[in-house]
């Protein structure tokens, strides 16, 4: 793999706020290459959904770029794909216009987007419930609706911040092997956030460990682990290793973001 798709260069982001100023990230820099899931690990707080709202588009750097395709980015990015924690379905609308929205607002026509979104509800098994509402859907559902929809719009690279973190623990097995092949099926470039380093070596081809805050790239692990894969390499020694490895960092990084948090508490 060598053509990248996004890149992060030495980005710093600063929020002001009433009560001062908070250094999210610190010199965040990261490449992503065309066709690779990347996930991103790290504590509570060190700037995880900070660095995907850059890249997204939706915020801008304090200082360094970010830069799709060899273009800096400047406000919302149409060729980036989001799928939140929170589903964000629009209750008003039935599970099709869901996925047709993003399609309908480029302008594309009413039978191809109609067509698009029902071959994404027929490969997340949801074609039974096109013209159901948000309201009637599950949790699991619901976010596999915001997958077909982030899907719908072929975005070149999808951003996910932890959407399956709300889930249970069965629901979210079934979307971690969704996503495996739909993944497989597209080859989509895709950033995860995720604070299960379980779930991180199951999806990725790469982790990536984020330092406490402010957040920049603590190391980067390649996940060697055969595809296609299914949720059972979670029971081989490889997976263990990896498992073990990426923790350690993990853990330290952890550590600091308490201690620091703890000495603060203290003035
Ligand atoms: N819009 C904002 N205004 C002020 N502070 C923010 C804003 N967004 C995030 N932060 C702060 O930036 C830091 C990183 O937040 P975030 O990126 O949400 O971390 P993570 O997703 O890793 O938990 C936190 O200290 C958070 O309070
Ligand atoms: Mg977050």
């Amino acid at each position: 793999m060598s053509d990248i798709l996004i890149r992060a260069e030495a980005v710093t982001k600063v929020f002001t706020t009433r009560r001062g100023i908070v250094e999210a990230l610190k010199d965040f820099s990261l490449e992503v290459h065309r066709g690779e899931v990347v996930c991103l690990v790290g504590a509570s707080g060190c700037g995880k959904t900070t660095a995907l709202n850059l890249m997204a588009g939706f915020l801008a750097p304090t200082t360094g770029r970010i830069v799709l395709e060899g273009r800096e980015i400047h406000g919302i990015e149409p060729r980036c794909g989001m799928i939140f924690q929170s589903y964000a379905l629009f209750p008003w609308m039935s599970v099709l216009e869901n996925v047709s929205f993003g399609p309908r607002l480029r302008g594309v026509p009413r039978a191809e987007r109609q067509a698009r979104a029902r071959r994404w509800l027929e490969r997340t098994g949801l074609a039974e419930f096109q013209a159901a509402y948000p309201g009637e859907l599950s949790g699991g559902m619901s976010q596999r609706v915001a997958l077909c929809r982030a899907l719908a719009n072929e975005p070149e690279v999808l951003l996910c911040d932890e959407p399956f973190a709300a889930l249970d623990a069965m629901t979210r097995q079934v979307l971690q092997e969704e996503l495996l092949r739909v993944v497989q099926l597209s080859g989509q470039t895709v950033v995860f956030i995720t604070h299960s380093i379980d779930e991180a070596l199951i999806l990725s081809d790469r982790v990536v460990v984020m330092s406490a805050r402010p957040g920049r790239v603590r190391a980067t692990y390649d996940n060697d682990l055969p595809r296609p894969r299914h949720l059972d390499v979670q029971l081989t020694e490889r997976f263990l290793e990896l498992k073990r490895q990426v923790w350690s960092l993990v853990e330290e990084e952890v550590g600091r973001a308490l201690s620091m948090a703890a000495s603060k508490a203290g003035h």
